[in-house]
């Protein structure tokens, strides 16, 4: 017994993972064939899954998959690494696209971390090659061959991990050759990726070759705005030529010494991020629904959470109940750390602290959204803890609610996310100018410091390129008005941050809101707010009675 215990604290805990995916084989070969569509000739795609995060010591956040690596393979376990190909290659059994290394089978690991799968098992995700994560060490070696490899910029947050063998009956931690620190330090070496490889100077170079007589002014603002994101840039002789004036010839030269500094470079990171965006900007019918369901679990949390609220309640208890239904329904986890502010609270854009005890009258901001098979749901609701607005927060809440409700209402196929953006900040300025909180328009950037929408998936905040809105976008509706204390106007607007956020479908007929069914209007707030509670009977003991 002795020995086990101590087995148990050696192992570092590692809790499971995303939840595996409910999408068929077909839907990923699809999303795979879209893929290469959009790949440039003669090129690869190479991508990694998500490291394993540390927590503390012995324990690992629970895994969850990178998005983008997800949304191409429907995998959900780490240490694995996805290879698209533009063009056909040949191996002995025939032709073949896509290719994916995967973690062997292990039975001490799984006993500790649980189910590895055999590649048959993977294939069944509908990939034309699956294999062992070892493969991966000697097929980075071909990537030479290619024009261009299109892969993320490395992130330095990647644990070397251990792993146990066995020699002679007795177990040894050793370093894992094959996790993912390793697997990405052969890809390094195999694409001869520099040590200070800097992705900004990439990114102006690329856009110094695409440089003529046409469109030089805006290639040199584009670059110049990359050196205000990164000063360094200053420093590379090609940058800081390029933006001196230009002489005649000049794009020429810039040109033939740009080419010269990438002639050994057929990595390439920015490629694949606009491929991406392109793709998951655009929801297909088997994600849709997979939203609709997120979304719907999420409406339900906000709904029991208002038939059950009282001034008693805590921030954290509100948070429980929101996540309670998500669990009942078998969403695995939130989309992001659920939002329960009140009051002073609520002013906090991205409050996650959730431990205020006394609500009083205050207005609760609820920012929660159930992620289901890794489709994430965002909705908001603000509601006051007593269930009557007073007139300060009805004042206000109904300023939101219009601009929320005419930024919905122009949630059309055509319109654009600038467009109903300035619609949603031109009610909320003309609204905070009547009561007098403000005296210009442009100060209610002051009291409404976001934006209004961006796109959900398998990210809350999914890429998109936020031009036009198209057919089959989900996106955030989301204005807000936040009144901190000390804020210059009348004290009795202090303390009170409203936002209401639901999730729109765009579609050819009209937008349609997927979180309708969560009350957004005052009136029918109240109303619900009067309703019986499922959790009335749900009564827990005193707790310090039952501390020994
Ligand atoms: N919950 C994060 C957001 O609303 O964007
Ligand atoms: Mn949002
Ligand atoms: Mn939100």
């Amino acid at each position: 017994m002795k020995n086990l215990i101590v087995l148990v604290f050696l192992l570092s805990f590692f809790y499971g993972h995303t939840q595996k995916s409910k999408l068929s084989a077909e839907h990923y070969q699809n999303v795979r064939k879209s893929f290469r569509q959009k790949m440039p000739d003669h090129s690869v795609a190479v991508l990694f899954s998500a490291p394993i995060r540390n927590r503390a010591n012995d324990v690992d956040y629970i895994y969850h998959q990178d998005p983008n690596f997800f949304y191409l393979t429907g995998w959900h376990q780490p240490h694995s690494v996805l290879i698209i190909y533009k063009d056909a290659q040949t191996d002995g059994s025939g032709v073949y696209y896509d290719k994916i290394y995967v973690p062997e089978r292990n039975d001490y690991m799984e006993m500790w971390n649980g189910k590895r799968y055999d590649l048959e098992e993977v294939k069944e995700l509908g990939f034309d090659r699956v294999a062992e994560r070892v493969d991966f060490k000697s097929d980075s070696q071909t990537l030479d061959h290619f024009d261009k490899v299109m892969m993320f910029e490395f992130k330095n947050d990647i644990r070397n991990q251990k792993t146990y063998i066995f020699k002679d009956n007795v177990r040894y931690k050793v370093d894992d050759p094959l996790d993912l620190f390793d697997l990405k330090a052969a890809f390094r070496e195999a694409i001869n990726f520099p040590n200070d490889f800097n992705r900004l100077a990439y990114k102006a170079y690329q856009r110094i070759m695409e440089v003529d007589q046409e469109n030089h002014q805006a290639v040199r603002d584009e670059v110049a705005y990359l050196v205000k994101q990164d000063s360094l840039l200053l420093e590379d002789e090609i940058i800081k030529d390029f933006l001196k004036d230009p002489a005649q010839d000049f794009y020429k030269e810039a040109k033939m010494k740009t080419a010269y500094a990438l002639r050994n470079i057929n990595f390439d990171t920015e490629t694949l991020s606009s491929i991406m965006a392109d793709l998951r900007e655009i929801k297909t019918k088997n994600e849709v629904d997979l939203l609709k369901k997120a979304v719907a679990i999420s409406v339900v949390g906000q709904i029991e959470v208002m038939k059950a609220m009282h001034p008693e309640m805590s921030e954290r208890e509100i948070q429980g109940i929101h996540e309670f239904v998500y669990r009942k329904y078998g969403a695995a986890d939130e989309g992001y750390p659920s939002i329960v502010g009140a009051g002073e609270n609520g002013c906090v854009l991205h409050y996650i602290e959730n431990d205020k005890e006394d609500l009083h009258n205050q207005l609760v901001l609820m920012d929660l959204g159930a992620e289901y098979y890794g489709y994430t749901a965002d909705v908001t609701r603000t509601i006051p803890a007593n269930g009557v607005f007073s007139v300060e927060q009805k004042a206000l809440y109904e300023i939101v609610y219009n601009s929320q409700e005419a930024a919905i209402n122009a949630s059309q196929v055509g319109n654009s996310f600038r467009s109903i953006y300035k619609l949603s900040y031109d009610i909320v300025a003309e609204g905070l100018l009547q009561l007098g909180i403000i005296d210009e328009a442009s100060e209610a950037r002051k009291y409404y410091p976001h934006g209004l929408s961006h796109h959900i998936g398998l990210d809350v905040h999914d890429p998109g390129n936020y031009g036009d809105l198209k057919t089959d976008m989900v996106i955030t509706i989301e204005p807000g008005i936040y009144i901190p204390e000390n804020s210059p106007c009348d004290p009795k607007w202090w303390n009170i941050g409203i936002r209401i956020e639901d999730d729109v479908l765009v579609t050819s007929e009209g937008p349609i809101n997927l979180s309708a069914g969560a009350p957004r209007d005052w009136e029918s707030i109240e109303l619900l707010m009067k309703e019986e509670s499922a959790l009335k009977d749900f009564v827990l003991p005193e707790i310090n009675s039952l501390i020994q």
